[in-house]
């Protein structure tokens, strides 16, 4: 049977991949934060899941102000990279599971989650630098990945409940799956940030760091956070931390905490990434 077996959330600020890509990585303001990834691409690599489910949200590469779904699934084959800005990142074309990916649509459907099915699906950083955190520079990327897009940018995102549930949700899908397959899920974003307005460049690392605990330990408080507490304390793309909490819920309820790294600023960002494992 398939099984989800740990979860990992990272930022996913563009700028990492930029510095990834053009291999700035040892330069004074980059070397800690990329210091970090190290052990987290020693476990990714130990671990060496068959399919990734990587949450996550699109930045108006894929979608536009003309059509935004609240959740959308990819259901095929490959994903190409896209960006806005930089424009697409030289690295590999995503593989997906699309078996898997129409088993998770069904499932959720069924589920009551009404996910919008993606036959085609450009990635844009908040794919493809996760990849890039916890694989390094490779030519192909080393398991599959099924692409889950959150909408975090257009007002309303979904509650940190309902994401919290989807995890839930997840799980059950993935346990049903009949045939044996690791699976890790990964959640993207964050952490605090603010990237517009007077208040740009807010970084709260306390806040961060109670959110990086109880995602551990007590996620049950985080799914009743309401959005203008993420907008006030975390800034308006703080909001992105919505998004951990779908790869919460699809672990157990009591996890262990393989590994954190959590470092500020990257970009205008608090850069956190958290790792744990079902027990
Ligand atoms: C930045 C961070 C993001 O998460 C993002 O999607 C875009 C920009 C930034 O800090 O620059
Ligand atoms: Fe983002």
């Amino acid at each position: 049977m398939a099984k989800i077996v740990a979860g990992l959330c990272t930022s996913h600020v563009p700028a990492i991949g930029v510095a990834h890509d053009q291999g700035l990585t040892e330069e004074p303001y980059w070397k800690p934060l990329f210091e970090g990834y190290g052990p987290a691409r020693q476990w990714l690599e130990e671990v060496n899941p068959d399919v990734v489910i990587l949450v996550y949200n699109d930045h108006g590469t894929v979608f536009s102000l003309q059509s935004i779904p609240t959740f959308s699934i990819g259901v095929a084959d490959q994903y190409k990279p896209a960006d806005e800005g930089w424009g697409p990142r030289p690295v590999p074309v995503v593989e997906g599971d699309a078996e898997l990916s129409w088993h998770l649509a069904e499932s959720l459907i069924l589920d009551e989650f009404d996910m919008t099915i993606m036959n085609e699906m450009d990635v844009d950083h908040g794919l493809t630098v996760p990849l890039s955190i916890t694989c390094g520079h490779v030519d192909k990327w080393p398991f599959k990945v099924i692409p889950l897009a959150v909408n975090v940018v257009l007002y309303p995102p979904p509650t940190g409940n309902r994401c919290y549930n989807l995890g839930k949700a997840i799980r059950r899908a993935v346990d049903a799956y009949d045939k044996d397959l690791k699976v890790v899920i990964m959640g993207t974003g964050g952490m605090s940030h603010q990237l517009h307005g007077p208040r740009a460049g807010l970084i709260n690392k306390e806040w961060d760091t109670r959110f990086l605990d109880d995602l551990s330990a007590n996620p049950e408080r985080l799914k009743n956070i309401p959005h203008i507490e993420y907008v006030r304390e975390t800034g308006a793309e703080g909001i992105e931390m919505v998004m951990w909490l779908v790869m919460r819920g699809a672990l157990d309820d009591k996890v262990k905490e393989i590994y954190r790294h959590y470092h500020v600023p990257a970009s205008n960002t608090g850069a956190g990434l958290i790792i744990l494992e079902n027990e």
